[in-house]
């Protein structure tokens, strides 16, 4: 689904770059206020989201892609997210989007506070869309058909 949507939009005219999260060396953020205190900007942790963040900063848009864990957002995807806690509100960013796949319906409540609270109000951007597969729909040609258009749209 995520590879249809980065379809879409560089059909668009757009640039896109996908990057999985989920084998990346991530840590979790420790609250230590480095990045605030000492280097502004900076992470005292040295791991992969040195690459991560350059990569948010330098984007217009932002596509959180995640399968649903326990109701929320992935821990990969988590961590990520807490992570950007170095850079804060990043500045370039105007648009985001959400898409979510589940075994169930009925399970992205959760997911979808954290993204509109912690994303796109704290960030102030625009929510260009959320897309959910459940079950049989993860994958589908539909529903890829469904995140190509959009893409497209952008
Ligand atoms: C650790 C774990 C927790 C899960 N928790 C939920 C859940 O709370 N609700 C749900 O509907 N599906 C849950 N699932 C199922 C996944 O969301 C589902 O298989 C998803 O479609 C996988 O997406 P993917 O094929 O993109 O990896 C869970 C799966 C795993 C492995």
């Amino acid at each position: 689904m995520v590879n249809a949507f980065a379809r879409g939009a560089e059909e668009a005219g757009h640039e896109v770059k996908i990057i999985h999260v989920t084998p990346l060396n991530v840590r979790g953020c420790l609250g230590c206020d480095y990045c605030r205190n000492v280097e502004k900007g900076i992470c005292c942790q040295k791991d992969d989201m040195q690459k991560i963040n350059p990569e948010i900063l330098a984007s217009d848009m932002i596509v959180f892609a995640s399968p649903i864990y326990y109701f929320t957002l992935s821990a990969q995807l988590q961590a990520v997210i807490h992570r950007t806690y170095a850079i804060d509100i990043p500045e370039n960013v105007r648009k985001t989007a959400l898409i979510m796949s589940s075994g169930s319906q009925f399970v992205y409540g959760p997911a979808i506070t954290q993204y509109y609270q912690s994303i796109v109000e704290y960030w102030g951007v625009e929510n260009a869309g959320i897309f959910t597969a459940n079950g049989k729909q993860n994958k589908s040609e539909e529903k890829r058909e469904e995140l190509y258009r959009f893409g497209k749209s952008l």
